[in-house]
């Protein structure tokens, strides 16, 4: 599975369809054989074996393999791409499947021969299967498609739409037929003039499949979206700075580029006035809100410069839609997320020389959202500015990917849940400075947080998610409302499921991590967050007890997610998730 998750979305599709190809080569010869061994007695003694019942049983076959496959992998989303070749060459049949049946069905109708039980149930396990794979497959999510006019679904959708017309007017004919067949005694649907007919189709049907991925990834209507967006003014920075020279000595939010993006909203108003501006310092009004009240909020996100010289950004839209998130919490406007990560692209690619290129650095993103109205008094402001700033960086912690000693703080708390923990406000950081400054005096990188209730659960450390390898279980703290949703949280989840690893989202008492310790089953812990990547935790100090985990080294699994996570953004192993978004 590991070299196969390494392929791209096509080169799954196509290997889908091929593995389809593959069953159908292998399945019919067995099919013939279990016919020649009478194995299938009662199908043939009720008459329903014809030329295409191999093929009928084959491509349900395949459907049945697909949606049983899309419902025991435990996660779907990696495996779809393939999932779908197999259902578009499986889908491509439905409708010979029912030819299939039909002519031997009118003649056993016509004979007045009954059907045992097990041919009944076989037509109705099949029609049922068909009808499931229909439902499920790529087309029908694909037609919506059509009738949403959304985006690269479009074109696609139409090609599947006019195969299933096509398909469908071939069944209709041959039920037309074989309707005037009975009605005046005359065999109107001999196979020899359909046969040739139904196979071309059928081969059509398959060359479809192999052309469609081309035309599905093609974004045909992005173009026409991007016109709607508001235009970006550019005021060119006449006094750029000196680059930094050593990229190796970047550090982490020490630099910052030539431009930055702003954006005014106010109430009445809506967002305004977008531009990309020389970087510089922002004038305030001594009374706005956000100096007094803390409204602000703002993500972190990062452009890479890959090995094959593209820029790439990670997983964008999820930042843009958590940014949204914590505007909700925090009673701010909605951004249009599309245009906010329309404005990253146009900076980023205004400041893309300002791109560190060597191994672990990147451009570090920092949106941000603020109230201006110069007002004293607790109310949600009704002008704010969202800002974009670009910083070179390179490795968050000075140790890099060597293992960071965490405290378990015990006294100060993050978050509560019903608070604004799962918000990105800069309000919740503020009240961490304490913990973390005694945690540092104390030779430790960071605070682990508990729960503010019980102190008793973990929830997260410092700019990190945790996860913990237990002997049979990954765990890592489920989302219930106090801890941020991180991105790369989400993607290490989905990246240890693919390799079969159990993850589990639940509430982990630090006294189980603690014990865990003890009995020697505790093999690694580490944080994930878009600025450290992964960071192995070589150390965990609670209370009295300092637990050394992997005796203080990088274990196997949180380098491999390093390597695999970092191989994908930096474009140096195939995204199979569709993860990054090239933007140069
Ligand atoms: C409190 C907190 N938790 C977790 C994370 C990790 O989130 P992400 O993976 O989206 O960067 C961050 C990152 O900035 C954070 O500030």
């Amino acid at each position: 599975m590991g070299k196969f998750a390494q392929l791209s979305g096509k080169q799954k599709f196509l290997a889908g369809v091929v593995c389809s190809l593959v069953i159908v080569t292998v399945l019919d010869p067995l099919l013939r054989f279990f016919r020649l061994t009478g194995l299938l007695g009662a199908l043939e003694a009720d008459g329903i074996i014809s030329p295409w019942l191999n093929a009928m049983v084959v491509i349900n076959t395949l459907i049945s393999v697909s949606i049983l496959l899309k419902f025991l992998l435990p996660n779907w989303e990696p495996h779809r791409k393939w999932l779908g070749g197999l259902l578009v060459a499986s889908f491509a049949g439905i409708p010979l499947t029912f030819m299939s049946i039909f002519p031997t069905l009118r003649d056993v109708f016509a004979e007045n021969r009954p059907l045992s039980t097990g041919s009944i149930w076989f037509l109705v396990i099949i029609a049922f299967v068909s009808l499931v794979g229909l439902l499920i497959s790529p087309q029908f999510h694909l037609l919506r498609g059509i009738i949403r006019k959304k985006d690269t679904e479009f074109t696609a959708g139409l090609i599947s739409a006019i195969m299933f017309v096509i398909m469908l007017i071939i069944f209709v004919r041959q039920i037309f037929l074989a309707f005037l067949s009975s009605l005046s005694g005359i065999e109107l649907t001999a196979v020899a003039p359909t046969e040739p007919l139904i196979s071309m189709f059928h081969s059509l049907g398959y060359a479809i499949v192999l052309i469609y991925w081309p035309v599905l990834s093609r974004p045909i209507l992005q173009n026409k979206k991007e016109k709607t967006f508001m235009q970006i003014t550019f005021e060119r920075n006449t006094a750029p700075k000196q680059k930094p020279q050593d990229q190796s000595k970047l550090g982490f939010g020490n630099y910052f580029t030539d431009h930055m993006f702003m954006l005014n909203y106010d109430e009445g108003q809506g967002w305004h006035s977008p531009r990309i501006v020389p970087y510089g310092p922002i004038s305030l009004d001594p009374a706005a809100m956000c100096l007094h009240y803390g409204q602000e909020v703002f993500e972190g996100m990062k452009a890479y410069y890959g090995a094959d010289g593209k820029i790439r950004l990670f997983r964008p839209a999820e930042n843009m839609a958590r940014l949204n998130l914590s505007n909700e919490r925090l009673c701010i406007p909605q951004l249009d997320e599309g245009f906010a990560l329309h404005a990253i692209e146009e900076l980023v690619k205004v400041e893309k020389d300002w791109i560190p290129t060597e191994d672990g650095t990147s451009l570090y993103i920092r949106p941000y959202i603020f109230a201006i109205d110069p007002f004293l008094g607790v109310r949600p402001a009704t002008q704010y500015i969202f800002a974009i700033i670009l910083s070179p960086v390179g490795a968050y912690y000075p140790e890099g990917l060597n293992p960071v000693k965490i405290y378990v703080e015990q006294e100060c708390v993050r978050a509560v849940r019903g608070g604004t923990g799962y918000a990105k406000a800069g309000g919740n950081y503020a009240g961490t400075l304490k913990a973390q400054k005694a945690a540092n005096a104390m030779g430790y990188a960071q605070a682990l947080w508990l729960d503010g209730i019980e102190r008793k659960y973990i929830e997260e450390v410092g700019a990190m998610n945790v996860f913990f390898v237990l002997e049979d279980e990954i765990v890592t703290p489920a989302l219930q409302g106090s801890i941020l949703s991180g991105i790369t949280r989400k993607s290490c989840i989905e990246l240890l499921r693919t390799k079969g690893y159990t993850v589990t989202e639940r509430p982990i008492a630090i006294d189980e991590i603690i014990q865990a310790s003890k009995a020697g089953k505790l093999k690694e812990a580490f944080g994930s967050g878009t600025a450290v990547v992964v960071s192995p935790i070589g150390a965990l100090r609670c209370g009295e007890d300092e637990l050394i985990i992997n005796n203080g080294a990088t274990g196997a699994i949180t380098q491999a997610l390093y390597d695999e996570l970092t191989g994908i953004q930096w474009g140096k192993i195939a995204d199979g998730y569709n993860w990054t978004k090239v933007i140069a």
